[in-house]
């Protein structure tokens, strides 16, 4: 935690008390709390971690309680949420909409249950429900979204509402109407005249990154995190751009629901426990997370806590913790709510996985294709269980957006496998001789001078012999990403480059067994399966991971498929002229120029001669398909929701001969437009192509 938060200064007020200590801290948690709520609710723009904020948040609340006669109304802790923002229109919610009470640790959730078993025996004294019933909890993950309530009447969606400040929220309705994935009418004979369905808004992991290339790709603000790109998306004024930036709605709860003639107004009638309801969420249309499950015991309770954090990384969206609620929701009235909270309910919030450390140097590493990038090495430290040395910084412009220095103090981010990441520095703890790092623009292995590109923030060293390339090269080759040669690994690689037996990657199939014996630490089990996964490599591969494994600037797995459909062979590939390359879906003059001048270096040349005389030489794979197939020959995209997940409906169209564009334009012959179609529908108009229903695209395959 940053200066700023430690305990009050006292040097000023020499004699104060503890008591006196206490309120002035109280009173300091409170406006600061109440700043970076507006900073995180209003403005989408945190300081702080949200880790950082809950332990202020905590530290209040148990001051709080120390001092009950100084809970004021407007404090932090009894409100939730934001203001509301001003340009948006408002409207209260029927039901008041809570936030949830934190725990840390073990001993914090069992002092909640037994907490709430306490006043559930002093509440239930009528006994028409057991002690038994407060067992049972319903673990759901906690999506780090927002909270979002969609209201439909006579099975319409009338209306859409963020939380707000939990009374009055502000009206997103026409936003929420260009989430794919939510139900904009949920059918016919439905038991309820009004249902107020809760949940969260988020944005997935991959459409954030894609998102935010884009944003700088145009120039534009970047968002730190889905959650934020998620807010800004939901409270931008004009939906076009909302409906581009694809959001997702999971439901978790409900809110008011109407049923005629019925006093309650919670749907209780209806779905007795959460998992009743969940269900029935489920089958209204509305996605649900997957990961929920019930939990009879405390310990079922820790392992969903456990696996939900191991798995997080794996998760398409972001989440920061799990939530429990008690399953039966006749025992959720009684347990009710407190001024800022259910009793019913509690988050367990995952341990932050961002820590401090300090930055001991920034070294420069080559990669395979060359690009020198910058890499911070820390002084060790455990975030989240794990010791982290090392963290990227991405190019030269981050490093300097960041305005890292060597001795600085670094806030590091770890998230599951991926290189961690440097959030920001912190400025207070520089010193003060901290120089601004200067960035080399000469390779730091073969030392030849280093490019850049045009559009390109990286610096390459374009030197295909330096011999750091060398190895990343040959290291991309075996790797998924390639051939998927699982039995070399890099070690013996590096090795090999380094005692100069392997320069290349036809090298590679020359090794032999007795070779790699020699090597120090080599086993006669290691040695075979090296040389074994090499011949099955060559029997196995395919065109387009052939291609993908050569490493061709700017030639990932999707373009070497699309290469590897269009030619028969690599030779073909070789000799294809430019233009004829970017007749190519998704292959612009810049590809095709990287293609022909890869293929153009004598020594590249070589290589696959040699690799070819070595008997890995894929060949294209025919797809069955009558020439007189319905679609043969015809470009196709699928867009917007469709009765059945896209990959069906593509594999069919290829089935047919079809081919797959993944963008809209002249070229493609369909576009075949589900519900809640975007941007791609409205382009498609504009160039005039043909649009199909989801039934007419059946249709022509009959
Ligand atoms: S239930 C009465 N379930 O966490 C129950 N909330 O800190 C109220 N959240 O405002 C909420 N995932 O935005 C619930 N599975 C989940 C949730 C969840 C995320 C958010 C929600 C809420 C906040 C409370």
């Amino acid at each position: 935690m940053s200066k700023q938060y430690s305990f009050f200064e006292t040097e000023n007020t020499p004699q104060q008390t503890q008591e006196e200590k206490d309120k002035a801290r109280l009173e300091f948690l409170k406006s600061e709390l109440k700043r970076h709520n507006r900073l995180y609710h209003t403005f989408d723009n945190p300081e702080i971690s949200d880790h950082e904020y809950d332990m202020l948040y905590k530290e209040l609340v148990s001051l709080e309680e120390k001092y009950p006669a100084l809970v004021t109304k407007d404090s932090p802790t009894q409100k939730i949420g934001g203001e509301v923002l001003p340009y948006l229109e408002k409207a209260k919610h029927r039901q008041r909409m809570y936030g949830l009470d934190n725990v840390f640790s073990q001993a914090e959730y069992e002092d909640f249950i037994q907490k709430g078993k306490n006043y559930f025996s002093k509440e239930n004294t009528q006994k028409e429900l057991s002690l038994a019933t407060m067992d049972t909890w319903w673990a759901d993950p906690k999506l780090d979204g927002l909270a979002a309530e969609i209201v439909y009447e006579n099975g319409e969606l009338v209306q859409a509402l963020t939380r707000g400040d939990g009374e009055e929220g502000e009206v997103i309705t026409s936003a929420v109407k260009t989430i794919r994935n939510v139900p904009q009418h949920l059918g016919h004979d439905l038991p309820f005249t009004r249902l107020e369905v809760r949940g969260e808004v988020l944005m997935l992991k991959r459409d954030f990154e894609a998102l935010n290339k884009k944003q700088i790709l145009l120039k534009q603000k970047t968002f730190a995190n889905p959650r934020n790109a998620a807010a800004g998306t939901l409270r931008q004024l004009d939906t076009r751009i909302t409906a581009e930036r694809k959001l997702i709605f999971l439901a978790y709860n409900v809110g008011q629901v109407l049923i005629p003639g019925a006093a309650d107004e919670s749907g209780l009638t209806l779905w007795k426990t959460q998992q009743e309801l969940m269900e029935a969420l489920s089958k209204l249309g509305f996605a649900v997370s997957k990961e929920s499950s019930l939990c009879h015991t405390a310990n079922d309770a820790f392992s969903f806590c456990e696996k939900m954090e191991q798995i997080r990384d794996s998760l398409p969206y972001e989440l920061d913790g799990v939530v429990y609620k008690l399953n039966s929701r006749l025992a959720q009235q009684v347990l009710d709510f407190t001024a800022r909270s259910p009793r019913f309910a509690i988050a367990w919030k995952f341990s932050s996985r961002k820590a401090e450390t300090l930055l001991k140097a920034i070294t420069i590493q080559v990669g395979r294709t060359g690009v020198l990038t910058p890499v911070a090495e820390l002084e060790p430290v455990s975030i989240g269980g794990v010791i982290v040395s090392r963290a990227t910084l991405h190019n030269e412009e981050e490093l300097r957006n960041l305005d890292v220095r060597v001795g600085d103090t670094v806030l590091v981010q770890r998230a599951g496998d991926v290189i961690p990441d440097i959030l920001s520095v912190n400025l207070e703890k520089r010193p003060a001789n901290a120089e601004e790092f200067v960035f080399p623009h000469e390779c730091p292995v073969c030392h030849s001078k280093a490019v850049r590109y045009k559009g390109e923030v990286a610096w390459r060293c374009v030197n295909f012999d330096c011999p750091a390339q060398k190895v990343q090269g040959i290291i991309h080759f075996a790797s998924k990403a390639g051939l998927d040669i699982s039995g070399i690994g890099e070690k013996w690689i590096e090795k090999l480059v380094e005692i100069g037996r392997v320069q290349n990657i036809a090298d590679l199939f020359t090794v032999t067994e007795k070779e790699l014996l020699a090597l120090e630490g080599m086993g006669d089990i290691s040695a075979q399966k090296f040389v074994d996964s090499l011949k099955e490599a060559k029997e196995n591969a395919t065109l387009a991971r052939f291609i993908a494994s050569l490493g061709i600037r700017l030639v990932g797995e999707q373009t070497a498929k699309t290469l590897a459909q269009a030619f028969e062979n690599i030779d073909e590939l070789a000799h294809a002229a430019e233009d004829k390359l970017t007749l190519l879906p998704d292959i612009g003059p810049e590809v095709a120029g990287s293609i022909k001048q890869y293929f153009g270096s004598k020594k590249k040349q070589e290589i696959l001669a040699r690799l070819k005389e070595y008997g890995l030489d894929p060949q294209r794979q025919e797809k069955v398909i009558a020439a007189d197939s319905v679609l043969t020959g015809k470009n196709i995209l699928f867009t917007g929701t469709l009765s059945k997940p896209r990959q069906e409906f593509e594999k069919m169209a290829e089935d047919a001969g079809a081919k797959l564009l993944s963008a809209v334009s002249k070229n493609l012959n369909y576009l075949v437009v589900g519900e809640k179609a975007g941007s791609k529908l409205e382009k498609a108009q504009k160039l005039g192509v043909q649009t199909l229903t989801e039934q007419e695209f059946l249709d022509l395959l009959k």
